[in-house]
């Protein structure tokens, strides 16, 4: 079963509404947007306006991030209810800022990722070694321990819909992405242990997406990868023409 790609356009703490919704409608004017999955991952503010201008299309929205509880006194945060109820689709999850700037561990995206699925939402947990866990030859162990954590008690059927990031922290925003074979060693290494930890059958269904630095000229050598099935996408998201380039060269493959 071919899996379809899935491009995802991560604009951090970018972009007020009027400039979210306006590049919106953007993407969406005259794009073939057949064959692929296109996601836009706004801030808190823009998502209800952002779900808004893409309705009825075939561009979903995802959050950066979510908080495990339902509701309560959690000052500051926002739950997977009230993602659900803004239209989202997607929710990253364990972004590397948010474990390098926010406190996030395994524990606590696991508990993320168990929320977001209690609510039929798709998390998309990212995961990925730091420059000098590359160097120390840590790579395959660190990427091992985060899916391990963030999988944890997640059932077959769910594990099967989820979709995984390979970011090396290196790579993110830094114009260095990893080499296209690098990036596919470490995907074929996740799929390899999903597979272990559920079935064969689980880990041909999972996306794995890359990220870290894609741009339109590297994005097709990236995606041709047997085990990259999209990117996940910063910088080169924040603009409708590098964005949509991505997305051509993923349906290209
Ligand atoms: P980048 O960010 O494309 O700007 O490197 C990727 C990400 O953080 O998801």
């Amino acid at each position: 079963m071919a899996r379809t790609q899935i491009i995802a356009g991560n604009w951090k703490m970018n972009k007020t509404v009027p400039e979210a919704v306006a590049f919106a409608r953007e993407l969406l004017q005259g794009a073939d947007l057949t064959g692929v999955e296109v996601v836009l991952c706004p801030a808190f503010p823009a998502l209800g306006p952002v779900v808004e201008a893409l309705s009825g299309g075939p561009v979903r929205v995802a959050a950066q991030n979510v908080f495990w509880e339902d509701r309560g006194a959690y000052t500051g945060e926002v739950s997977p209810v009230m993602l659900r109820d803004a239209g989202c689709r997607y929710v990253i999850v364990g972004h590397s800022e948010r474990r390098q700037y926010f406190g996030e561990t395994d524990e606590t995206v696991n508990r993320k990722v168990k929320a977001v699925l209690r609510h039929d939402l798709v998390p998309i947990v990212c995961v990925g070694e730091r420059l000098s866990e590359r160097e120390a030859g840590e790579t395959f162990a660190v990427v091992e321990r985060q899916v391990t954590g963030a999988f944890a008690g997640v059932g077959e059927t769910a594990a099967a819909g989820m979709v995984i990031a390979y970011e090396p922290v290196w790579a993110i925003g830094t114009g260095r992405n990893a080499a296209p074979e690098d990036a596919q060693a470490v995907n074929r290494f996740i799929r390899e242990l999903i597979g272990k930890l559920y079935t064969p059958a689980v880990a041909e269904q999972v996306r794995i997406q890359y990220g870290g630095s894609v741009t339109p000229e590297n994005a097709a050598a990236l995606l041709g990868q047997p085990d990259v099935d999209g990117a996940l996408v910063g910088g080169a998201s924040l603009e409708v023409e590098s964005f949509r380039a991505i997305i051509n060269a993923a349906r290209r493959v």
